[in-house]
Parts: C-alpha cells; sequence; structure tokens
C-alpha cells in the first residue's frame, strides 16, 4: 500500500511506542497499574465482528487476525475513547501479533475469552462432564499461550453465561470451578506474568448471587485458592432508555456486590428496547454511587449485527459507518471526568473472600457442592505439566501503518478522510481526546428522547426509513 511521505514518518517514529499499556494486576477488588499505584477502570466495547460466523477456523478467520480491520476498528474505538476491548471467540492457532500490537499503541487492553461455539470448544451447560476433557483443556491453554505475553492482556473468561437458568447450575458451577482452577495453575506454571481469570455471567437475578458466591468464596484448606475466579464479569441489559440508577436495578446490584472480594465489572452492558439507545448508564457507571464496587463495563457490541446493538455497521468490502449509538456514546464518553476517572487510587477496602458453605447458597436446585472435580483421566495433567504442544506464541511487532485503509462514512453517509489510530504514549490508556481524526457528529433528533414512549413511536418510522438507504449502503 501506498503511503504519503508524511505518514510514513509517523509511522516510523511511532513503532518505539510499540509496549504502549503496562500490564495490569489484580489487587484486592480493584484492576491496578502496578507502576503507577492507579486504578483502572474498564471504559469497554464487546467486539465480535460478524457475530458467531466471525470465527471460523476452516477458513482461518477470527476477529483479531486481520490487520486492516483491527487498524479500522482500533481507530473508530480510541475516537470514542474505550480502553478495553473484549474477543469471544478466538483460534489459538492463528496469527494475532498485528491486531494485539495495534490495540496495544492505541491504548487498549483485551478481555479474551478461552472458549467457543463450536463443538468441544467449551463447557456445556447440561453433562458438564462430558466436555470436559484433554482436547477441551489443550485448546483453553492454547488461547493462554497465545495471548499471555501481549503486555495488554487484561484477563482470561474461563466462561461466559454457562449457567443462566437454575436447572443448568446444578452441576455447571463445580466443572466452571476446575476449569478456572486448571487455568489459573497453567498460567502459574508457563506464564512469565499472572495472568487473571474469571467468570462472565448472565443478569439471571435468581441465580446471580449464588453465582457470584459460588465463584469467589475460597475453599477452607485449597491451596492459593486455585479455583477460585479472581474477576467477575455480568451480562446486564436492565438499564434501558431514560432509566434510572434506582429503576435500573442498578442500585440493587451495588447493593448486592458491596462487599466483593473481586473486581465486578458489566462483561456486557447496552439494553436496546429503546433505540437508538441513549447510553445514560454511563454516567452512573463511572460515577461516584459505582465506581466504589464496579470496575466500569463494555457495550454490547461493537458491529451491527442482526440482533441490533452495533456501534459501527461493515459491509462486505471493510467499509465502515458510523451509527447513531456511535454518536451518543462517544458523547457520553466524552462528558466524563476522565482525569478523576484515571487518577484514582485502589481502597484498602477489599474483605476478606467468604468461606465457600453450602449456606451460600439460596436457589434450590443450584450446585452446593465445593468438592471441585478431579482433572479428566485422561493426558489433561500432562498437558497441563508439559505445556502445550506444539505452542502457539504471541509477541508484540511494531506497528508502521496507522491508517485505516477502508472507506469510513459518518451517520450521514459523508465520507471521512483520515482515520487512523494515534500511537498513546507510553503506559497511556485511550480516552475521549487521544483520538481526534473526526469531530463526533451531532446525535440526531430521537438520540435525546426523555421518555420510553417516545422513543418507542420513534423506533418504527426510523426502522423503516433507514431500511433502504442502508440496503443501498450495504451492496
Ligand atoms: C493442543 O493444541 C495445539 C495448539 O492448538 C495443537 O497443535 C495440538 O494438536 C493440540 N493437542 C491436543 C492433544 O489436542
Ligand atoms: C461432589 O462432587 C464431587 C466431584 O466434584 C463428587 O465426587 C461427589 O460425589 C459430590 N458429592 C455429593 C454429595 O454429591
Ligand atoms: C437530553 O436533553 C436534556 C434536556 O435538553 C439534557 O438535560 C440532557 O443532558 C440530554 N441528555 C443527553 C443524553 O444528551
Amino acid at each position: 500500500m501506498h503511503l504519503p511521505s508524511t505518514l510514513g514518518f509517523l509511522a516510523a517514529i511511532a513503532a518505539p511506542l510499540a509496549a504502549a499499556v503496562d500490564p495490569l494486576e489484580v489487587q484486592g477488588r480493584y484492576f491496578v497499574n502496578p507502576k503507577s499505584g492507579n486504578r483502572f477502570q474498564i471504559i469497554g466495547i464487546d467486539y465480535q465482528p460478524g457475530g458467531a460466523a466471525g470465527y471460523d477456523p476452516s477458513k482461518g478467520k477470527d476477529p483479531l487476525s486481520d490487520k486492516d480491520h483491527c487498524l479500522r476498528d482500533a481507530a473508530l474505538m480510541q475516537v470514542l475513547g474505550v480502553n478495553t476491548i473484549r474477543v469471544y471467540n478466538l483460534d489459538p492457532n492463528l496469527n494475532h501479533d498485528d491486531c494485539a500490537s495495534i490495540f496495544n499503541a492505541a491504548g487498549m487492553y483485551m478481555i479474551i475469552d478461552v472458549n467457543s461455539p463450536l463443538p468441544g470448544e467449551a463447557l456445556t451447560s447440561y453433562n458438564p462432564w462430558e466436555s470436559y476433557h484433554e482436547g477441551y483443556l489443550n485448546r483453553t491453554f492454547a488461547i493462554v499461550e497465545a495471548f499471555k505475553s501481549y503486555p495488554n492482556t487484561l484477563l482470561f473468561f474461563s466462561g461466559n453465561e454457562v449457567i443462566d437458568r437454575p436447572e443448568s447450575a446444578e452441576f455447571g458451577p463445580r466443572y466452571i470451578r476446575a476449569v478456572t482452577r486448571d487455568l489459573k495453575n497453567y498460567i502459574k506454571k508457563h506464564s512469565q506474568r499472572y495472568i487473571p481469570v474469571g467468570y462472565s455471567a448472565a443478569d439471571v437475578r435468581d441465580i446471580l448471587w449464588d453465582s457470584w458466591n459460588y465463584f469467589t468464596c475460597r475453599i477452607k484448606g485449597e491451596k492459593d485458592d486455585e479455583s477460585r475466579a479472581d474477576v467477575f464479569g455480568l451480562n446486564s441489559y436492565s438499564w434501558c432508555g431514560d432509566a434510572t440508577f434506582e429503576s435500573s436495578t442498578f442500585k440493587d446490584l451495588v447493593d448486592g456486590f458491596k462487599d466483593t472480594s473481586v473486581p465486578i465489572f458489566f462483561s456486557e452492558f447496552g439494553c436496546n428496547e429503546v433505540t437508538p439507545r441513549l447510553f445514560t448508564e454511563i454516567a452512573a457507571i463511572y460515577g461516584d454511587k459505582m465506581t466504589g464496587v464496579f470496575s466500569g463495563g463494555m457495550v454490547y457490541e461493537y458491529t451491527q449485527e442482526e440482533n441490533n446493538y452495533g456501534l459501527v455497521e461493515l459491509d462486505s468490502d471493510g467499509n465502515a459507518k458510523l451509527l447513531q449509538d456511535y454518536n451518543t456514546l462517544a458523547k457520553q464518553y466524552a462528558a466524563l471526568d476522565f482525569d478523576a476517572l484515571y487518577s484514582q487510587k485502589p481502597g484498602s477496602d477489599t474483605p476478606d473472600p467468604v468461606t465457600c458453605d453450602a449456606k451460600l447458597i439460596t436457589q434450590k436446585g443450584f450446585d452446593k457442592n465445593f468438592t471441585i472435580p478431579e482433572m479428566p483421566h485422561d493426558n489433561s495433567a500432562k498437558i497441563l505439566s508439559a505445556g502445550v504442544k506444539p505452542a502457539p506464541s504471541g509477541k508484540i511487532v511494531p506497528v508502521t501503518d496507522l491508517a485505516t485503509p477502508h472507506k469510513v462514512v459518518d451517520v450521514d453517509g459523508k465520507e471521512l478522510s483520515g482515520v487512523a489510530i494515534k500511537a498513546v504514549a507510553d503506559n497511556g490508556w485511550n480516552r475521549p481526546g487521544v483520538n481526534t481524526a473526526f469531530e463526533i457528529g451531532a446525535a440526531a433528533a430521537g438520540g435525546n428522547s426523555t421518555s420510553k414512549e417516545d422513543a418507542g413511536a420513534f423506533l418504527r418510522p426510523t426502522v423503516l426509513a433507514l431500511a433502504l438507504p442502508l440496503f443501498a449502503y450495504l451492496v
């Protein structure tokens, strides 16, 4: 690709900034940069371009293996101001160096799910012992190998919504703890730095508190709390439209989690019952009432898919169109006080973990057995001790191209020129204002409706009006 000489020059001086972000640690119930001592709040986006089909090992495809796509998406996310992405489905055997380095240079961390929806690549909700075997564990360890060397790998999720109703909670919890233990032991043995492991829970209130207690309690006599989750993520869609801290039940979440011994954050949020979305929850999540207990969260989700949660619409050539929700979210982030957020210190108020006990479990049918299953009696233990063979590996590489090769248009269809990532200063966390490649457009009418009724009424004509031009854009 031809680069204008000034860009080439910028790229050359950007290269030494390749190691941009410091690895983070969990200290008590906080994410902390051990170098600066500052607390880290996740200001994130769930990154799942193409939905589940965006991961296809038979085609050598996953969301972090195409450099040009990552350049485009990292630039658009950087302008928004986010500092973390979550990626659900990854192939450990693909090369992720360019993408990991691009997000790193742009001041963003990665939360990595070790599982995938393909058979044999996740723990099943029912009869979980059938899916807990060498092939599965080897895959999860291979994901660790592939991502352990990037400084911006923030944590691994050992499971996502494996239990989503009381019926799937009879045996699932102890197997999730088993996988968490195996991953933690693998990381301790084979990674130069410890990377936290946690669980991402569905916000099903019947089982939420039992899940949280089950995964974060300390099993008496267990060395190093080896099966205990280091963090707890919550996929919550209870703040819809112009809700409040109380009406959204976020207050109940804060009250319920107030004695947490591990970092809590939203691994997904962004209800779309009211569209366009208002994202008024941003002010709450990063405000005084929540930051003491929560460590931020991730908006579901970057790309527009069939389920209509997107911030950006991609066409089959890789060109991008910003959606109304992108602009609205940008405005909400821009209104936060990042100087204050990024200079917070962790509190010294983390309680000791509670001791695991059947009495913690309140829901009938939820697992009360804290005898965690042994590793399967195949080669799993051998793989854990000797390491995955052959082991995938990853390393930060210089980021020389900064500009997206794809076309990007704004909400009105106007082409945006000069969309590129901007390398952040060393140890820099991305935030609004770091990358001002373009100006965020105005929120359209309806982007700030004050009642659900108004917004609902707005929805139908908008969908109709948008359908044609959007279709034209896609073809
Ligand atoms: C383990 O994972 C590696 C890397 O993906 C793969 O090459 C190897 O075949 C796997 N081994 C087993 C036993 O599944
Ligand atoms: C508890 O789970 C373990 C396996 O993790 C199993 O061996 C044991 O029988 C279970 N105990 C009860 C009372 O079901
Ligand atoms: C919506 O409009 C009201 C009144 O004009 C204003 O106070 C509020 O800040 C706006 N909210 C957003 C999300 O722009």
